[in-house]
């Protein structure tokens, strides 16, 4: 089994090679003046197992264009098998038909990576489950809830825990972490437009007040969706309100967003390379999946059980 990576998140890629107690692959993956990518594996990978660890987040066509590159150049040094690891799998909210005449990008960027010669896929928390039904080839899709569930429990009480999902998308994600909580209660923001041209308004669905309310959610981007839910948890009498978000995709003014709101803290994890002003927040806690990628590479590679791993 070898272990390579792409330039997105390479301290992630480093600590789980530290997992594996395998050194990473010698490879260089460069631009030419052009910004065209071009990949040189320096060392012998014929007949090898490999892993390629790139997660396709900003700049996302970058950094799929170079996941691309790396599958084509160990296919064609001839390597056994490939899995692309993928701990944040770009393009994942495109998973239907928007409106008319819209596209599918998930469903494309599956092809993509199949297409390039990747024979199975390792991904953390899929934006929707059925996205593993997008690829044609073996794709494993892990999930941060036990880490987050271990944090959580270390740090609240459980008679004043109540989770949340900050959208009604979102409730089978919230559930399923509620129930890692020894069967925690759960609550609905659900945000609807009574009328087109009026506002928005946020209903809770559950009993918040006094409760220590964790968000729980896929993605955050803009900070939009969590900020204002947040809000609403508060103005609705939760005693304080953090969350806990697989993604910290954190785009624009995101990090200034969530520094301002009434969450107390946001939990992320590393499938995402943290910018600098996500590690200057003093709101913003990281925990890293490394171990959790790692045990699941070790397992594909012995040919043993993955699912087993969050019974
Ligand atoms: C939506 O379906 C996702 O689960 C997230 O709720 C969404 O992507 C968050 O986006 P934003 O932070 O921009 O509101």
């Amino acid at each position: 089994m070898k272990l390579m990576a792409g330039n997105s998140n390479l301290p992630l890629a480093r600590n789980i090679a530290a997992y594996l107690e395998l050194p990473l692959t010698d490879a260089s993956v460069r631009r030419f003046a052009d910004e065209e990518i071009f990949v040189e594996i320096h060392e012998n990978v014929r007949g090898q197992d490999m892993f390629v660890v790139q997660s396709t987040s900003f700049p996302a066509n970058d950094n799929l264009m170079e996941l691309l590159i790396c599958i084509d150049a160990l296919r064609r040094a001839s390597a056994r098998r490939i899995t692309a690891v993928v701990p944040y799998f770009g393009y994942a909210r495109q998973d239907r038909k928007a409106g008319s005449r819209t596209p599918i990008s998930a469903k494309l960027v599956a092809n993509l990576i199949a297409e390039a010669g990747a024979d199975r896929v390792l991904a953390v928390d899929l934006h929707a489950g059925q996205i593993q039904g997008f690829f044609d080839i073996p794709t494993d899709n892990l999930y941060a809830a036990p880490t987050m569930a271990a944090d959580i429990q270390a740090r609240f009480d459980s008679q004043e825990l109540m989770v949340v999902s900050p959208d009604v998308g979102g409730v089978v994600r919230a559930r399923a972490l509620a129930k890692r909580l020894d069967n925690a209660p759960l609550a609905i923001v659900d945000k609807r437009r009574e009328k087109p041209g009026e506002s928005e308004v946020m209903n809770i669905i559950g009993e918040v007040e006094g409760r220590r309310c964790v968000l729980v959610d896929d993605i955050i981007d803009s900070g939009g969706t969590l900020c204002n839910a947040a809000q609403a948890l508060i103005d609705a009498g939760a005693k304080s309100v953090a969350a806990y978000i697989t993604h910290g995709v954190l785009s624009g003014g995101a990090v200034a967003r969530v520094d301002n709101s009434a969450l107390t803290e946001l939990v992320i994890t590393d499938t995402i390379l943290p910018t600098d002003a996500t590690l200057d927040s003093d709101r913003i806690r990281m925990l890293t999946v490394a171990p959790l990628i790692g045990e699941a590479v070790r397992r594909i590679a012995d040919e043993s059980s993955v699912s087993s791993l969050f019974d």
